[in-house]
């Protein structure tokens, strides 16, 4: 297959931008990754990565040394040596729910003044519809008089954890254009990608991220109400899900019930469509009570520790993982906050651990919590284990060694990852999601 090789630039480096830029690098792209914070840039040159994700440093350091893949902080030049310039930085919420364009206005900004010649300048970051039009506005007005340049959206469906593989193998990959130089352009980038390729408008391409994210919230809040029925009705949630999933329309995935969703993705994004919607005039309730159900999942799970260890002031609780999933250590909107915070507030003593996110918690939780060196310490003379993240490392530690360790026999799964039966054949108090 023969490939054009593009020169692109990447803008932000956070998750999106730096496995885009890296990914663009390894199917063979010249790619330069920019960033403002000089720190995070100088560390990436030599090969420290800001994020754990599997996978991502190796792949750097191989792009790297193929003379593929550079960092900096001079956005000028990197816009100047690229064709193509992706908008990869943060549109984080504010508190009335509607998103901080702030720093994708900013960009475009200094792209715009930066360019010297035709480009394509591309939205990955996840941005409300018609952010797109404000992109080309700015650049139209900040851009040297002549030039012209093609705007698209092409937003990323990027999981923490296994985010290399998304996008290598993604199920299909959304473009919005407004040209066919652009389209042909953006179906050369992406041809080492074996992936459907859809071409939408960019406002469809701006709503299908949306509503993806909307919708995939959607089936976990609605799992976790389920499970609230299953508790009340000795149901099993995980046989209810199993069997659901078998139906073709409805699909296995995103069925698992829990604590709720966290991340840097659904609560946002939830939130931002529910105003995309107000704005446009739509109240979008079924999104509200989704929002709804995913806060009360955390409070359900909460009182059920304090219901079932009474006078937790002094007990010791170990916690089981703190990242708001497995895989990462993201702890951005992780369950564990809420739920830790709250245990802390009522005086229990929380020893917690997790496999790579301790660092990043520490910046969260401080020296409220007393943090393990492994999962095995964590339980020591422990009142009650709580569960957080499903860990695959957690799953391996027998029941039989957890009860040796343990002052309690209380378990408090967030996540299902034991089996009831067994749990209450060794003696167990376990409590789980969406079972008796
Ligand atoms: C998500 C989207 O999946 C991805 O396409 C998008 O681009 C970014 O947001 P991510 O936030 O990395 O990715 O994680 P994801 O695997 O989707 O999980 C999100 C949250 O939902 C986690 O807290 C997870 O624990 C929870 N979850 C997921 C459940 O509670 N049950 C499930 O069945 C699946």
């Amino acid at each position: 297959m023969k490939i054009k090789k593009y020169r692109v630039c990447i803008i932000g480096t956070g998750y999106v931008g730096l496995v885009s830029g890296t990914c663009f690098a390894q199917i063979g792209h010249h790619v330069i990754c920019v960033d403002n914070n000089k720190e995070k840039i100088e560390n990436l040159q030599k090969g420290i990565l800001p994020i754990y994700e599997p996978g991502l440093e190796k792949m750097i350091l191989k792009n790297k040394r193929a003379g593929r893949l550079f960092f900096t902080t001079d956005i000028a030049e990197a816009v100047k040596k690229s064709e193509v310039v992706f908008i990869a930085v943060h549109t984080p919420t504010k508190e009335n729910g509607e998103t901080n364009l702030r720093y994708v206005e900013d960009v475009s900004k200094e792209v715009a003044k930066a360019m010297d010649k035709y480009k394509v300048v591309v939205s990955k970051s996840t941005m409300p519809v018609n952010t797109g039009q404000k992109i080309k506005e700015i650049i139209t007005k900040f851009c040297p008089k002549g030039l012209t340049f093609d705007i698209v959206s092409n937003p990323e469906f990027l999981k923490e954890g296994s985010a290399i593989k998304d996008f290598l193998k993604p199920d299909r990959v959304v473009i919005g254009v407004e040209s066919k130089k652009a389209e042909k352009i953006m179906r050369d980038i992406y041809k080492p990608i074996s992936s459907p390729i859809i071409f939408t408008s960019i406002e469809s391409a701006e709503i299908i991220k949306h509503a993806c994210n909307a919708f995939l919230a959607t089936k976990i809040s609605f799992i976790n109400a389920i499970a609230c029925i299953c508790e009340k009705n000795s149901a099993n949630v995980k046989e209810v899900a199993v069997a659901m999933g078998l139906d073709k329309r409805i699909g296995p995935d995103f069925l698992k019930a829990g604590i709720g969703f966290g991340g840097s993705c659904f609560p946002k994004d939830v939130s931002a469509f529910i105003n995309v919607a107000k704005k446009s005039g739509y109240d979008f309730n079924l999104l509200k009570e989704v929002k709804k159900i995913n806060k009360k999942q955390r409070e359900i799970f909460l009182d059920k520790i304090i219901k079932n260890v009474p006078a937790l002031k002094g007990k010791n609780i170990a916690v089981w993982g703190l990242s708001f999933k497995p895989n990462t250590d993201d702890m951005r909107e992780a369950p564990s906050i809420d739920i830790i915070n709250e245990l802390v507030l009522k005086g229990a003593v929380v020893k917690a651990f997790d496999p790579v996110a301790t660092k990043k918690a520490k910046e969260v939780f401080k020296d409220k919590i007393i943090y393990c060196k492994n999962a095995q310490e964590a339980l020591k003379n422990a009142d009650a284990l709580v569960i957080l993240t499903e860990w695959e490392n957690f799953k391996k530690i027998t029941p039989e060694i957890i009860k040796k360790l343990m002052k309690s026999p209380n378990v408090f799964d967030g996540r299902n990852i034991f089996s009831p039966q067994k749990m209450a054949r060794l003696g167990f108090n376990y409590y789980s999601i969406g079972k008796k």
